[in-house]
């Protein structure tokens, strides 16, 4: 006798739970997606500003910083080419990059290392993560390996002195706060009051965030770089971003520079897109600033 069997009755008794075809074939897609290549082919803007300030030693009059953030291991040109030809146009004589080097959702490190490995060729690089690199815990000391093994430098709540002739100026990196739970101020106030201190020469602090910035001004800190914001990702003419997500709609730190007491405070609109909102009168950008004694 045959019996016959339902098609629910035959995923019972091959020990798979209803629907499972249909989270194994979304399984499959999301990983197919996460993996792939994110070829970026908005044209590339370089942001140059020349910033004074007499506390600038003299030996760093024209020292010239650019900066690469939040690249979410996005492709310009096969292996990064297009974006390694821009930066080093820019004749730096460092490059900081300011978090988000990695996507959490599409972790392709390699294209991330590859890209940083090229970029110290062409200066000092120094590394400080963001928000995504916090998520990716596992993985992360993995990241931070290849960059050291690549000559970069990791500026995880750390800091380094870059100097000229007899004078110096420090660059400090403060990880994100997701690498603790919650993003509390008071945790980026505890580290800053470690690294920093009012007796040493200029100083700049490389960080992902910008909604801290008042934070940021509280303490002897010159200079700060930061990214996170994507220019708001959409951007209407005369106003500015639309939305960055840990500051709401209209935000007030989305791109651009902003001054508090003695600090100076520069936003990168970013490179790469971590979303499927596309960038709206916002292309990826590459800030460049030079110091001048004055
Ligand atoms: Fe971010």
């Amino acid at each position: 006798m045959t019996m016959k069997f339902s098609r629910n009755q035959e995923r019972r008794a091959s020990g798979a739970r209803p629907g499972s075809r249909g989270k194994t074939l979304w399984r499959r897609l999301r990983t197919r997606w996460n993996s792939r290549r994110i070829q970026n082919k908005s044209p590339l803007e370089i942001s140059k500003t020349i910033h004074f300030s007499r506390r600038i030693p003299a030996e760093f009059s024209g020292f010239r910083i650019a900066q690469v953030s939040d690249l979410h291991n996005n492709l310009f040109g096969d292996a990064n080419e297009s974006l390694l030809t821009e930066l080093k146009n820019t004749r730096p004589d460092c490059i900081v990059l300011t978090g988000d080097l990695v996507d959490s959702r599409n972790p392709n490190m390699a294209v991330s290392l590859d890209f940083a490995g090229k970029a110290a060729a062409i200066a000092p690089v120094y590394y400080v993560p963001g928000n995504h690199e916090a998520r990716m815990k596992k993985t992360y000391p993995e990241l931070v390996n290849g960059l050291k093994a690549r000559g970069v430098q990791v500026l995880h709540n750390r800091k380094t002195e870059i100097s000229r002739g007899k004078a110096g100026i420090f660059l400090i990196g403060l990880a994100d706060p997701g690498f603790r739970a919650g993003i509390h101020v008071h945790t980026v106030k505890q580290m800053l009051s470690k690294l920093t201190s009012p007796k040493d020469p200029y100083e700049i602090l490389l960080v992902h965030r910008p909604e801290l910035f008042q934070t940021y001004a509280k303490f002897p800190i010159d200079l700060v770089f930061s990214g996170h914001a994507h220019g708001g990702q959409i951007r209407i003419p005369g106003i500015g971003g639309v939305y960055v997500p840990s500051q709401g709609f209209f935000p007030q730190y989305d791109a651009g520079q902003f001054s508090k007491n003695n600090t100076t405070m520069f936003i990168s609109r970013g490179l790469g897109n971590m979303s499927l909102i596309p960038r709206i009168h916002n292309p990826p950008e590459i800030l460049v600033v030079e110091l001048r004694h004055k």
